[in-house]
């Protein structure tokens, strides 16, 4: 598949949106010849790209002229780790000092089945927050789930099934595979621009949110469209030691988005500020721009104040020191810890087409599911 087709637009990329009304308001825009609007990155960084250019279409040729002769390469100093565990060789690759390596060398659909790799893939991936596998392009969706069991519980699409979003508001929600019910299919192309930007780990409205999160690209842009991971150890170290004791011993007030309703209510959960990571013991900020507006009412916080704290625990968000970005190629699958990982993807990339599935992850031990601070 052509990262670059983006001839047959009339088409959505599966049937199941063609009445959704979030497509359809979405379609019409480009039927109408309006770029995407500026107030998401989309719109934004294309925008700039070709700056004073009104037709949709005029601006999207133009970028695909100046995109359609990138060709795949690789070329430069890449620094890795070798191991070999259980007689695989592998070159562990890591993207930034404190989060990220890319496992070179496994087969997901094979390897796995002995109990000691998983055990060294789940060492790792608590030790580095995320990790990525290149060329797994063969695994197929049940196996994707077979792969999420090796960790845990294969979750709904947004974690638990107390509350199963139905909301039309989100594309993400509206391409079903019958027969893998947990699996969120995420499309976007060229009519219908769709990106989750912004700083949030999955599901942190739910009461236990999900521990961990997997995403497979099926079909990715040539350039642009990485997904960002920020370390949430990193943000706590670096907050102030009065503001740590400040936030010790608060809550904050947890909210979905209008995309995460079921049946129209509005999901919240109350969660500690500093999260002690169930595994490791570490502490985490757990608070983010994406879903956390403000402390819970018991603490009694003047606004004035409640304002400036949020305003710098968020400024530890997707500090360049704390961050690393997966680039994706069809095939690549990557896996983070919610419980101490923000990811945000860049949504830099239109008219280009991004295809990804989304499966997530609950703890098997259930005692662990319920966000906790045990001050050490
Ligand atoms: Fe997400």
């Amino acid at each position: 598949m052509s990262s670059l087709d983006t001839t047959n637009n009339d088409a959505p990329q599966d049937p199941q949106l063609v009445d959704n009304p979030l497509y359809v308001r979405r379609k019409e825009r480009a039927e109408a010849d309006k770029p995407p609007s500026r107030g998401s990155p989309l719109g934004a960084v294309a925008a700039s790209r070709r700056p004073g250019t009104n037709s949709r279409k005029e601006l999207a040729d133009s970028i695909l002229a100046e995109d359609g002769d990138l060709v795949a390469g690789r070329f430069g100093t890449v620094w890795y780790k070798p191991v070999t565990v259980c007689g695989i060789d592998l070159k562990l690759e890591p993207l930034q000092p404190s989060i990220g390596t890319v496992v070179h060398g496994m087969d997901l659909a094979t390897d796995l089945d002995n109990p000691e790799v998983v055990t060294f893939v789940r060492q790792l991936w608590l030790q580095r927050r995320v990790i990525a596998f290149r060329g797994q392009e063969h695994l197929t969706r049940q196996q994707m789930v077979q792969f999420v069991e090796r960790f845990g519980i294969v979750g709904m699409p947004f974690g638990e099934k107390d509350h199963v979003p139905n909301s039309p508001y989100d594309l993400n929600q509206q391409v079903r595979d019958n027969d893998i019910p947990n699996l969120l299919v995420l499309p976007s192309d060229a009519t219908v621009p769709n990106i989750a930007s912004g700083w949030h780990a999955d599901a942190t409205w739910q009461k236990k949110p999900p521990m961990a999160s997997v995403l497979i690209c099926r079909e990715a842009p040539p350039v642009g469209g990485d997904t960002c991971f920020c370390d949430c150890y990193s943000m706590w170290e670096g907050l102030s030691k009065a503001t740590k004791e400040r936030v010790a011993n608060l809550k904050a007030v947890h909210i979905g988005s209008v995309g995460h309703q079921m049946d129209g209510k509005t999901p919240v959960s109350v969660h500690p500020v500093p999260r002690t990571h169930p595994e490791t013991g570490q502490t985490s900020l757990y608070v983010q721009q994406g879903f956390v507006k403000k402390f819970a009412d018991e603490h009694n916080i003047p606004q004035d104040e409640q304002r400036a704290l949020l305003r710098e625990m968020k400024s530890q968000e997707g500090r360049p020191e704390f961050t690393c970005r997966v680039k994706w190629e069809p095939g690549t699958i990557a896996m983070w810890d919610n419980r101490c990982v923000l990811h945000s993807g860049s949504g830099d990339y239109w008219p280009h087409r991004r295809f990804m599935e989304r499966l997530t992850i609950l703890d098997a031990d259930e005692s662990r599911r319920v966000p906790y601070y045990r001050p050490t």
